[in-house]
């Protein structure tokens, strides 16, 4: 049966590990965040390939996540960037994992939590310096790290912090937020002066500001391939997840032919009709519908009419010699032309994040690498 499939290049994953390492330098750590099964790459011979390219650290934001990895990776840290819950405190520690804490109440929680459980648990303190979402606000940080310090139930090892924006042409919000940071950890030294692994930029600071790496970067979408094309950038990386998908029949069509839900779309002149096995359901989003491209025969092909739950149509042209069980590429390459979730985000005005995310957890991954280290260690 045809559907839709990910061809994922593990060797490319690897140059861009090293791309990133070397780019960043010996001096700060690399926590590649592989959340949303590495933004749907697959999380398991993601990490393990990178692990294996030299990433030591590694960022998700659920403890399921994270309990999957270290069922394969035994050595790496694991930082949990979402919110766990006290009663998650004894697989956090047996499996040496670091969850953040956000709050006052929440580092006494699972403060407490390791104590019942006569256990310390190693935390990493989240300041909200501006992005407004987790952690503690930048003002409260240092009074709130001092009480969470005399915990005895934890073990503050880390300070993060997440940067809203970062616009190089309007850079102003992000120096304020990594002078909050930097203040903080000022404030922070004086109350505890023992060195802690201090972490604010993702890929897009990364990638413009040496000068915010601190103890380590947090990098995801670059670590991917995406949002390294400008030439000011510490790092050039490249896209690896291709998603490809057959034609599932083909039809010689007159002037005049109708396609799709709505017949939205009516041929102009005689042509030929692909019928491609991806829908929205798995992740070909229908706003693409008579915009999105798709490459046949090395070709870039328009969507004719309605992308349904689980096809989508294409005029592939008069003369096409296209025919049942050909590829069609849906992100990635084809002869001479390639298209990316880059392209597709601008369409559906989205990001390429979403694009990645929303293609179907179920489709089926197909690794290519040259050390089979698509399995597991
Ligand atoms: C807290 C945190 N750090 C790092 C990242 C990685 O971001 P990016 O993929 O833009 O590098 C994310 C992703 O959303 C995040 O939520």
């Amino acid at each position: 049966m045809r559907k839709p499939w990910l061809q994922i290049d593990l060797d490319v994953l690897k140059e861009n590990v090293r791309i990133v390492r070397d780019a960043v330098g010996p001096s700060s750590e690399v926590i590649f965040v592989v959340k949303s099964n590495a933004y749907n790459h697959g999380a398991i011979p993601v990490a393990t390939a990178a692990y294996h390219a030299g990433m030591r650290w590694f960022g998700v934001a659920y403890l399921d996540e994270a309990l999957e990895l270290r069922r394969v990776l035994d050595k790496p840290g694991l930082l949990v960037m979402g919110v766990v819950e006290p009663g998650d405190v004894p697989t956090l520690v047996q499996h040496r994992i670091t969850p953040i804490v956000v709050s006052l109440e929440h580092g006494r929680a699972l403060g407490d939590a390791a104590l019942a459980a006569r256990t310390r648990l190693s935390v990493h303190f989240k300041i909200d310096t501006g992005m407004g979402r987790l952690g503690v606000h930048w003002k409260q940080a240092a009074k709130v790290y001092g009480q969470l310090l005399a915990h005895p139930g934890l073990q503050i090892d880390g300070i993060m912090s997440h940067f809203a924006t970062v616009e190089p042409g309007r850079p102003e919000s992000a120096i304020a937020q990594a002078e909050r940071f930097t203040d903080f950890d000022r404030r922070r030294r004086r109350i505890d002066p023992r060195p802690v692994m201090r972490h604010l930029s993702s890929s897009r600071a990364m990638l413009y500001y040496q000068e915010w790496d601190f103890d380590a970067v947090r990098p995801g979408i670059a670590l991917y391939g995406y949002g390294t094309q400008d030439s000011k950038m510490r790092a050039s990386t490249r896209p690896f997840l291709e998603w490809k998908s057959n034609l599932v029949q083909v039809k010689k069509v007159p002037a005049g032919f109708q396609v799709g839900y709505y017949s939205t779309y009516t041929t102009e002149r005689p042509t030929t009709i692909g019928t491609v096995c991806a829908g929205y359901t798995d992740g070909f989003l229908r706003t693409l519908s008579k915009q999105g491209i798709v490459l046949v025969g090395g070709k870039r092909c328009r969507v004719a009419g309605r992308v349904s739950m689980n096809w989508l149509t294409v005029d592939l042209g008069r003369d096409s010699t296209a025919q049942v069980g050909d590829e069609v590429v849906l992100i990635g390459r084809q002869g001479d032309e390639e298209i990316w979730a880059g392209e597709l985000a601008r369409l559906c005005r989205t990001i390429p994040y979403e694009i990645l995310t929303n293609i179907a957890y179920r489709t089926e991954r197909r690794y290519l690498s040259s050390a089979g280290d698509a399995e597991p260690v």
